[in-house]
Order: structure tokens, then C-alpha cells, then sequence
């Protein structure tokens, strides 16, 4: 990792000065190191499913390879994905658009970025229900937008309202990025909630750029529901979305979005000035994962209820915290506000004391707009998740 020094800031551009260090990457580069010193580290930092790439998107990719699908393509993607994703949207979100309507990106994250600076300009606000993705603030600064936090609590589900998103409005608003299931709290939209959510996105006219990653991880039987599907929104939704999380597939770097042409057609251009289009191999196995992988999603879907279930049950039964019982993703967002003032300054405080002398790797909870909680990923073994959480208690006690 490189060291944001600062030394002499004047040598950099007020953007580059403007972003910081990803506080999830510094924790685990130091859970790294102690691992490395032979310490036994259990780790509930990580963002990403813990299950390999399905076979037959693995044999995609050295097909690709071996097939010599090596050279440029076009900006936008490969045909035949675009064609996919299309299809996977109406399908699956109710979301009418069409091929030429999609932008294949390198990553959901680089969707976010291009969707942002599409339509964000020097000064505009762009609402964040906070806690949110660790990553929207600084993607809203790189776009030259004001992030612009909407706060939520754990007796709130850390949900916002419509209400809340009313009273935020300014003329400066431009946009509100709205995740869910959300990255870090697990948490979920209902149906009704995104139509009213929707509702006043439509009356206000803003841009409405909705983060689905996490779509295929949901517990309970809950259905997912995408609000670019809202007929009012037809101009003003952009749908990202993404291999990384449903198919075990973080590394291949695939993400993909829908939504108005004319946006669709400006990150396009944007894009093909930066990174002209994403991997071919990568895009000819997301190609295969969207179009023939089936068993895989559900068993790894399954996976995450189980141990949702678990590190849930043993969670509770710590005194002094609290959290939402979460809906989907793979992440237990936890209230720690009790256990913070005297003893530890802040979040920070407490997940370095955990690292450091129970040897147990959280994200703290301002990583994520929010200092009164820490975040547990539970991508991780059975056995990871009873003797974690046992070092929380422990910890805590
Ligand atoms: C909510 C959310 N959005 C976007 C991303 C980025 O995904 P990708 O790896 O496809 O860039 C992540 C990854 O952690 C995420 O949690």
C-alpha cells in the first residue's frame, strides 16, 4: 500500500489531496502483518464471499484465453454480455431496458465512478443514507460532487425515509446513491419503502444511482426490489450492478449498469477515454456466470443464512450492544456506542484493541460514515465465526 504521507500536499491536485486512505485496507493490512508474525488472526474484516469462482465461469476464462480473446473490443462491453445483463435486468429486476441502455465496467465500483462523474458537477450534492459503502464519499469528491450525509441509527434499522430525503433537498442536490442491501448493515428496503423512497426522488428530479451488488444475498425468502423498475423513474434511475458478490468473482473486475441513454452514452465516452473497456477474459466468464451458472448462487446464498443465523444468535447474547438482524449481504453492523467514552475514545479505539490484543479483525464503524459501531463480515468458516465472536465477548466483557 502506498503512504499518503502528505508532506507537501502542493505537489498534488486538490482532488488527489481530497481522498482518503481506505480505512477497511489499513485494518487489514495490519492483521495481515500480525498474521505474517505467526499470530492466529481471526478475521470478520473481509468484503468478499470466501467460496472459489464457479467451474465452468473459470473454464470460460481460459476459453477466452486459449480461443485468442485477447485484442480491444468496444468501449461499452462485448455484445453478447451487454445482451445478458439486458435481459438479467427485465427478467430478474423488472427493469425495461435494452442492450444498447448498458455499460460494462471494470467492477462495480468503476460503475459507481463512471455514473457519478456522468452526471455530478463541481459543487453538486449528492445524498448518502449513511452508513454507507465505504467508497461514496470519496467516488462523489473524485466526481468534484459534496457528499452529503443522511444519518441514521440502529433504532431506525438504519433505514432513512422518505422524509428525511425531503428535508435534505436543496438546489444543489443532483443525485442520491441508495444501496441495498446495504454494505455494511445487512439491512433491506421493502417494496413499499422504495416506492415511497422513489416517490420523492421522482417529484425532486434528482438521479437516483442504485447500488444492487448484493441482490443475490438475501435471507428469509425476501425478494429484492430494484427502483429503476418505477416507471417515474425511467429518466432518472441508474441500476449498477455486478459479478463480484454473486458469483464469487471479486477479482475478475466485472460490473455493469444500466439506465438513460444519455447517461449510459456519456460513461461510455468517459470510459473509453480511461480504461476503454474492462478485461476481455473477464467479460466472456461474467458472460458465462450470468447466462449458465444456476446451483452455485443459491448454495453460497444458502451459506450466508446459516451463518447469518449463527453469528447472529451468539452476537446477542453479548451485553451492551445491538444490531439490526440483518436481511441479506454478509455483515453484521454492531452498536457498540455503549462500550465507547471512557475506555475507548473511539470506534477506531476499540477495533485496534480487539486486532491488537484479541486478535480479532472488525472494521470500525467510521470507515462507514457511523464512529458508534464496528462491522463484522461473516464470509468466513463456521469455526471463524464461534471463536470470533468469543473474542468479541471477551474483548467486550
Ligand atoms: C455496496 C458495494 N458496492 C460496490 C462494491 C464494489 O464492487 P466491485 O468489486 O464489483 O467493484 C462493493 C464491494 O465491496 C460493495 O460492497
Amino acid at each position: 500500500m502506498i503512504e499518503h504521507t502528505g508532506i507537501d500536499s502542493r505537489r498534488l491536485s486538490r482532488r488527489a489531496n481530497a481522498i482518503g486512505e481506505s480505512t477497511t485496507l489499513a485494518i487489514a493490512a495490519e492483521a495481515k502483518r500480525m498474521q505474517a508474525d505467526g499470530i492466529h488472526v481471526v478475521s470478520f474484516s473481509t468484503g468478499e464471499p470466501d467460496f472459489p469462482t464457479p467451474e465452468l465461469v473459470k473454464h470460460a476464462g481460459i476459453e477466452a484465453i486459449e480461443a485468442n480473446f485477447t485484442r480491444y473490443v468496444q468501449a461499452e462491453g462485448i455484445p453478447e454480455l451487454r445482451r445478458a445483463v439486458a435481459e438479467k435486468f427485465r427478467t430478474l429486476n423488472d427493469i425495461q431496458t435494452d442492450p444498447q441502455h448498458v455499460l460494462i465496467s471494470a467492477g462495480g465500483k468503476q460503475s459507481l465512478a463512471n455514473a457519478l462523474l456522468a452526471v455530478v458537477d463541481e459543487g453538486d450534492e449528492v445524498l448518502l443514507p449513511t452508513p454507507y459503502w465505504t467508497s461514496y464519499p470519496d467516488l462523489v469528491k473524485i466526481s468534484g460532487g459534496v457528499p452529503v450525509l443522511l444519518k441514521t441509527t440502529v433504532g431506525d434499522r438504519y433505514k432513512i425515509t422518505p422524509a428525511q430525503i425531503q428535508a435534505a433537498l436543496t438546489p444543489r442536490t443532483r443525485a442520491i446513491i441508495l444501496n441495498t442491501p446495504s454494505n455494511p448493515t445487512g439491512v433491506m428496503y421493502t417494496r413499499e419503502e422504495i416506492e415511497a423512497i422513489g416517490r420523492v426522488i421522482a417529484n425532486a428530479g434528482i438521479y437516483v444511482i442504485a447500488d444492487e451488488l448484493y441482490e443475490r444475498i438475501v435471507f428469509d425468502g425476501r425478494r429484492h426490489f430494484s427502483i429503476g423498475s418505477m416507471p417515474e423513474l425511467r429518466d432518472l434511475a441508474v441500476t449498477v450492478n455486478g459479478v463480484s458478490k454473486a458469483y464469487a468473482m471479486t477479482g475478475w473486475r466485472i460490473g455493469y449498469m444500466c439506465g438513460p441513454a444519455d447517461v449510459i452514452a456519456a460513461a461510455a465516452r468517459l470510459q473509453s477515454q480511461m480504461t476503454s473497456h474492462p478485461c476481455t477474459i473477464s467479460m466472456k466468464a461474467a458472460y458465462a456466470a450470468l447466462t449458465r451458472v444456476t446451483d452455485e448462487v443459491e448454495t453460497m446464498r444458502a451459506a450466508f443464512q446459516r451463518r447469518r443465523d449463527l453469528i447472529s444468535g451468539l452476537m446477542q447474547e453479548i451485553p451492551g450492544i445491538s444490531f439490526p438482524h440483518p436481511d441479506g449481504a454478509f455483515y453484521l453492523f454492531v452498536d457498540v456506542s455503549a462500550h465507547l467514552g471512557e475506555r475507548f475514545a473511539a470506534d477506531t479505539d476499540l477495533a485496534r484493541y480487539l486486532l491488537q490484543e484479541h486478535h480479532i479483525a472488525t472494521v470500525p464503524g467510521s470507515a462507514f460514515g457511523d464512529s458508534t459501531a464496528i462491522r463484522l463480515s461473516y464470509a468466513c468458516s463456521d469455526e471463524d465465526i464461534v471463536e470470533g465472536v468469543a473474542r468479541i465477548r471477551r474483548g467486550l466483557s
